[in-house]
């Protein structure tokens, strides 16, 4: 018997992994029947919208009193738990069958991720955590980096889908991109904050995020060491922005993203 933390992890990952297997295997047809969003590149595919819907009816009958926020289907924040969900992040990679691409779930009490998973259906790789219990790899626990500098970090990054913000980004990606190791964008929020507790990049920063894409990745990079500042927690970089490093060289990237602009753009 685990903490409330631990079993709403648990059921984080019977759900998201539930709902990656039909992401995975719907993935032929799914990608036939796509709409857009936001932007003509911001997609939606008909597996976001069942998975999201799978996710919904399993947790009605597991946890009927919480509430569901989904990228899909909207929905409301509860007075108790509130699940937040997307059902796949990282579309546009699941799209063209690149395999970075993620179920995210998150328990969050009053704003605040307390147990969360990230699955990968292309890999099988489960990610989850419970707050005060640590980050997991399947059953390895995780660390997060150690770099000694600046120089020797390697960040990870992503783009919204509004041309102003992807103008105002790929400037500050110019303006870092000498003073870093290199820069990574692979195409999954939830995954680059995972990335980040297992020490596969150093640090992450985005911009304009929205909470279904941060709420179980964030948790899991905090519990493995990470340094994490959630939107409005770090205004020197927008307030919009989600950031997480290695403690090791938080102070200095921070200071590098803001004399890179990070912050400079309204969104
Ligand atoms: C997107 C991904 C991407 C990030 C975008 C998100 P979606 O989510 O997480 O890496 O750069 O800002 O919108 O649209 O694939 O769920």
């Amino acid at each position: 018997m685990g903490t409330t933390e631990q079993n709403l992890a648990e059921i984080a990952v019977t759900v998201a992994t539930e709902a990656g297997e039909l992401a995975r295997a719907t993935r032929g047809n799914a990608i036939r029947e796509i709409t857009t969003k936001s932007t003509a590149t911001d997609v939606v595919t008909a597996a976001d919208t069942a998975a999201e819907a799978l996710i919904r009816d399993r947790l009605r009958q597991l946890r009927p009193g919480d509430a569901v926020l989904g990228e899909e289907a909207g929905g409301r924040v509860g007075a108790g738990v509130t699940w937040v969900v997307d059902p796949i992040d990282g579309t546009v990679n699941y799209l063209y069958g690149y395999p970075w691409y993620a179920v995210s779930v998150a328990a969050q009490v009053d704003g605040v991720s307390i147990a969360g998973a990230v699955v990968e259906p292309a890999s099988g790789r489960v990610w989850s955590a419970a707050a005060g219990h640590g980050a997991w790899l399947g059953g390895e626990r995780l660390r997060v980096s150690a770099p000694a500098s600046l120089e020797l970090t390697l960040l990870a990054t992503g783009f919204g889908y509004a041309v102003e913000r992807r103008r105002h980004q790929a400037a500050v990606v110019a303006a870092l991109l000498g003073r870093v190791r290199d820069i990574r964008r692979n195409g999954s929020a939830a995954l680059d904050l995972c990335a980040v507790a297992a020490g596969w990049v150093d640090a992450y920063c985005e911009r304009g995020l929205s909470r279904w894409d941060w709420a179980a990745g964030a948790l899991i990079a905090a519990e493995a060491g990470a340094d994490v500042r959630l939107p409005g927690e770090a205004p020197e970089l927008g307030a919009d922005a989600v950031f997480a490093s290695a403690p090791s060289v938080a102070e200095p990237l921070r200071a590098a993203l803001v004399e890179s602009g990070m912050g400079a753009f309204d969104s």
